[in-house]
């Protein structure tokens, strides 16, 4: 099977690490990729976010499976001409990206579903926006309607911030405060049948101590040995595969990767957010537990065939990821400074790795920061404080001027 990812982060890093361990993928294609990427695939340079390229290049390598990783190409609508062409994608149409792409558009089909969300009004005027946070109260929560790359949320105490946030975005979802640990749950999905994976739970926050503003995510793990048992069930009966069944419902089938943000609250479980693709680190740590050949499950769900797969298998190990991130980030990322230590930091008995995101080969061939979250390391271990201490000897090794990276990513779930 050829493969062609679309993407460059350390997500498709990460889709590409599993893709290239599967016996059946005989050629694997990314565009645009990165210069980890580059070690796995054939890289293609692309704007990911033309569909008519894209499908170009699709046609052009005979791709029997386009998968399709960040948000920005999906909501852009890359995956529809890929369809209408006749080549199996992974991803879902423009109009089911919506479920991402419009927070507003996702808070209308969870109330069509019956899905468990914060109350929330979608405001425009300051007026409305003053209004709506009064009527909740603080904490306060602001979200940009559109994307935001994990950057269009303000949670904040002080109500002149919360407005000077709503003020800067045209449209905003103001909602009521969700307390409790937040859980990533991903589910694979032809538009019909639900796959759920294993649980992972993202750091957010730039600093440690969950402290500072909201980045893409600084960190991850999997398994979550606190989670209630039934978590994935409950979640896929109650919040996943009504989703699906919805979009459904409405002509919008959506096929993919249901990313479900989920907040445990004193009063039952909570979806913060959809996503509509793999998250990233999340994906890191789930798919180093996958045991299940990868591009089989993604080619059924592009072809409508999930309920005809054997039940994915799972490792009994922990994973733990922790990105690196430049000097700056989230606000003001600085790049093109030389990435020293890369080889070093991978461990050779195979137990951590690295990903590339946001990096990319100058003219003398070394690898420079390229991005604001810049890669990130990667271990498995027996338990999550075996696989917590070799992802950070890996991070350890990494030299990057200014570099920043949380030191307590699975610290206390690893305690526990
Ligand atoms: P989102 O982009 O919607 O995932 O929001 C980013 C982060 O903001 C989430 O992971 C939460 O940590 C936080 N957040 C979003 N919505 C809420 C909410 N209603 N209550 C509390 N925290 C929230
Ligand atoms: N890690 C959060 C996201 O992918 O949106």
């Amino acid at each position: 099977m050829k493969v062609l990812v679309i993407g460059g982060g350390a997500r498709e890093h990460a889709l590409c690490r599993s893709l290239s361990q599967d016996p059946a993928v005989s050629e694997l294609h990314c565009a645009p990729g990165n210069a980890g990427i580059a070690r796995l695939a054939t890289v293609h340079p692309v704007d990911q976010l033309d569909g008519t390229a894209v499908t170009a290049l699709a046609e052009r390598l005979a791709a029997d499976l386009v998968v399709v990783g960040p948000e920005a190409p999906l909501v852009a609508g890359v995956a529809d001409p890929l369809r209408a062409a006749g080549i199996p994608v992974f991803g879902p149409s423009a109009a089911a990206a919506q479920l991402e792409g419009s927070k507003a558009f996702a808070k209308d089909v969870m109330a069509g579903a019956g899905v468990p969300t914060a109350r929330s009004y979608v405001c425009t005027t300051p007026e409305e926006a003053a209004e709506a946070l009064d009527a909740f109260g603080a904490p306060y929560v602001v979200k940009d309607d559109g994307l935001a790359a994990g950057k269009g949320v303000v949670v904040t105490a002080d109500r002149t911030a919360a407005l000077a946030h709503a003020a800067a975005c045209d449209r905003v979802v103001i909602e009521e405060y969700l307390d409790g640990p937040e859980v990533s749950l991903f589910a694979i999905t032809d538009g019909t049948t639900v796959l759920p994976l294993q649980p992972a739970q993202d750091f957010k926050r730039a600093l440690d101590g969950d402290a500072g503003p909201n980045t893409g995510g600084m960190g991850a793990y999997s398994p979550l040995p606190w989670a209630p048992p039934g978590l994935v069930q409950e979640v896929l009966d109650t919040v996943l595969q009504p989703t699906v069944d919805e979009l459904r419902r409405r002509g919008t089938p959506f096929s993919g990767l249901l990313y479900a943000g989920l907040a445990l609250t004193s009063r039952g479980t909570r979806v913060i957010e959809f996503n509509a693709r793999f998250g990233d680190p999340e994906t890191q740590v789930v798919l180093a537990r996958l045991r299940t050949p990868l591009a089989g499950v993604l080619l059924a769900a592009a072809n409508d065939t999930l309920a005809d797969l054997e039940p994915l298998r799972w490792s009994e190990e922990a994973a733990v990821t922790v990105v690196v991130a430049s000097e700056g980030y989230p606000a003001a990322p600085r790049t093109g400074d030389v990435i020293d230590g890369l080889a070093e930091a991978e461990a050779a008995d195979g137990t951590a790795w690295v990903l590339h995101a946001g990096t990319k080969a100058d003219e003398q061939g070394r690898v420079v920061s390229a991005g604001g979250r810049v890669l990130s390391v990667t271990a498995i271990g027996k338990d999550l404080a075996q696989a917590r201490e070799r992802a950070y000897q890996g991070v350890a090794e990494i030299r990057l001027a200014g570099s920043q990276h949380r030191t307590d990513i699975a610290l206390k779930a690893a305690a526990q």
